[in-house]
């Protein structure tokens, strides 16, 4: 059987971690585009994580291109192409400067990856997820945004830490749009089944939920540019579940028909990702305290689509 092939559009920060990753867990042969003008940088590191391949002994064959032709026959494409945020910008600040870019991606990769299953990570992520989707009229199970993931790691670790437990016993989602207002699940967070409020007090809960809504703000202050490790594993979990159909339940930005009252939108749901690529979205009995949260947020991500709409 062919090795998979795997397109990752956007060779910087994100997409040499994602490149990396890839390789080392032999998910398939990798593709690092990048504009014109950093051809010869995505060559570079596409050069460099292969022959890191004799070190760690994966068989990943690992290419810069910015000819798009070459990504043709990709089962994945994994999107960062765009700007991140610098300190004191809002993930909506990057609209003006990401949607060019979202919509180009979307014009060529319906022109020669129509088959491929695509993870979104370009910020304001649930607007550029949802143009990605209008601009390829793919079906609504083969695009998918990662954000969930990343928060609900975010919302996990900071609950470990304060818990005293590991980080391997906390089970906790968050949904909602990837922004402030996004909603940390309380009523639904576990160690290990035990109720995380009765276990963390509910001022330090309270705390936890603020961190990791700022969570991403937090390390572009720290490092001036935006994270990029985590958001990098979180797509691979996300890469993985569909090219081994894991059938695993993630959060992640999904279009939503429907389900939780939402249509035409994508917020951070709970979904099934597996071959068919997004094949279930989990409906939860939320308490009303968080569906005003969700209702809150997709408001938020609402108005970001609807200006990127009149664009
Ligand atoms: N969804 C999330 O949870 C999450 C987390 C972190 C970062 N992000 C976002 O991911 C994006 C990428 O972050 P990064 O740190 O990798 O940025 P980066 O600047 O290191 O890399 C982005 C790359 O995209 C390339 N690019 C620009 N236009 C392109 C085009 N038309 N086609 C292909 N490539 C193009 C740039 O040349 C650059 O190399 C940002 O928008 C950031 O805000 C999202």
């Amino acid at each position: 059987m062919a090795r998979k092939k795997i397109g990752l559009i956007g060779a910087g920060n994100i997409g040499g971690e994602l490149a990396r990753l890839c390789a080392n867990e032999q998910l398939g042969d990798v593709w690092l585009f990048d504009i014109a003008a950093k051809e010869n940088f995505a060559k570079g590191k596409a050069l460099d994580l292969e022959q890191n391949s004799s070190v760690l002994g994966y068989d990943a064959n690992i290419r810069g291109t910015s000819n798009w032709a070459d990504l043709e026959g990709s089962d994945v494409l994994i999107i960062t192409a765009g700007i991140p945020r610098k300190p004191g910008q809002s993930r909506d600040d990057l609209v003006a400067t990401n949607l060019p870019i979202i919509r180009n991606v979307a014009e060529n990769a319906k022109k020669h990856c129509p088959g491929a299953f695509a993870i979104v990570i370009s910020n304001p992520l649930d607007a550029m997820v949802y143009e990605y989707k209008r601009v390829t009229g793919c079906p609504k199970g083969k695009v998918v945004g990662m954000a969930g993931v990343l928060d609900s790691a975010r919302f996990q670790l900071f609950l470990a830490r304060e818990a005293g437990v590991s980080i391997k016993d906390v089970r906790a989602m968050v949904l909602g749009g990837h922004g402030d207002d996004m909603v940390p699940v309380l009523s639904m967070t576990t160690i290990n089944g035990i109720p995380a409020s009765t276990l963390i007090a509910k001022d330090k809960l309270t705390a936890i939920v603020d961190r990791t809504r700022k969570g991403g703000g937090e390390i572009v202050g720290l490092m001036g540019t935006s994270a990029y490790y985590a958001p990098a594993s979180s797509a691979v979990a996300m890469a993985e579940a569909y090219l081994l159909d894991q059938k695993r339940l993630l959060a992640c930005a999904a279009y939503l028909d429907g389900e939780y009252g939402y249509k035409d939108l994508f917020i951070g749901v709970p979904a099934v990702i597996g071959a068919s690529g997004v094949e279930k979205i989990i409906e939860l009995a939320l308490t009303d305290e968080e569906k005003g949260m969700l209702e809150k947020s997709a408001k938020s991500v609402q108005a970001v689509v609807d200006v990127c709409k009149k664009s």
